[in-house]
């Protein structure tokens, strides 16, 4: 799936996953699946949370736009658990995930720009998503029986990509326009840039693991 490389090549991440991690995590199918169920959830969750959080209707759309997004991210958590369980997998009780953790601290707390980071940070998540499909599609097309898993990363890609889009275009809105307008203490493509060199650094200190969020081994080569 070149193609999707190439599309993922365009996204504008301060670093590019080879080829060869999609390998490497791939070898161990369901702990990869069990972690990729575990951010599904999360994602749903987050959406709520951001609602719970944020209730208002200040800016058009929000409410519809995060239970959408909660939706389609329970609809990937099945799947995901699908796949899992075919495996002979199951959804465990507990998961971490540093990076995640990693990228909300640095959302500022309290400030009026809040909700703009949390905003960048989901954005951020949904966008390293995205690039990790890429490559686990790629690299999972070239291993007999795992046709499925190429499949659901390819579907995978092009749901987060779009949550991504939503979330940055929410972010923009929230910052330039609307009843927050005076809120933003920091110009918002600052901040952005910021977040994205800050993504790169956290990912990059990741260990090595069957995990959507993992590190990179240290030698890569193609796939
Ligand atoms: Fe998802
Ligand atoms: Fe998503």
């Amino acid at each position: 799936m070149p193609d999707l490389i190439a599309k993922a090549a365009a996204l504008p991440l301060h670093s590019r996953t080879p080829l060869e991690w999609g390998r490497a995590v791939l070898a161990d199918p369901i702990s990869l699946l069990a972690d990729h169920a575990f951010l599904e959830k999360k994602a749903a969750q987050n959406a709520m949370e951001l609602l719970t959080r944020w209730p208002g209707e200040w800016l058009p759309g929000w409410v519809e736009t995060m239970t959408g997004i909660a939706r389609d991210e329970a609809a990937h958590l099945s799947q995901v658990v699908r796949l899992l369980t075919r495996r002979g997998g199951r959804l465990g009780r507990t998961h971490a995930n540093p990076y995640a953790s990693q990228l909300r601290a640095l959302v500022r707390l309290g400030s009026h720009d809040e909700i703009i980071d949390r905003l960048f940070a989901s954005a951020l998540i949904e966008l390293r998503s995205c690039e990790r499909f890429s490559v686990l599609a790629t690299c999972a097309a070239q291993i007999e029986g795992a046709e499925d898993l190429a499949a659901l990363y390819n579907a995978l890609f092009s749901s987060e990509m779009g949550h991504y889009k939503v979330f940055l275009k929410a972010a923009h809105r929230t910052a330039g326009g609307g009843v927050r307008r005076k809120l933003a203490s920091v110009p918002v493509e600052s901040r952005w840039q910021e977040m994205l060199a800050a993504e790169a650094r956290i990912l990059a200190a990741q260990p090595v693991g069957p995990r959507v969020h993992s590190g990179v081994p240290a030698t890569s080569s193609s796939c």
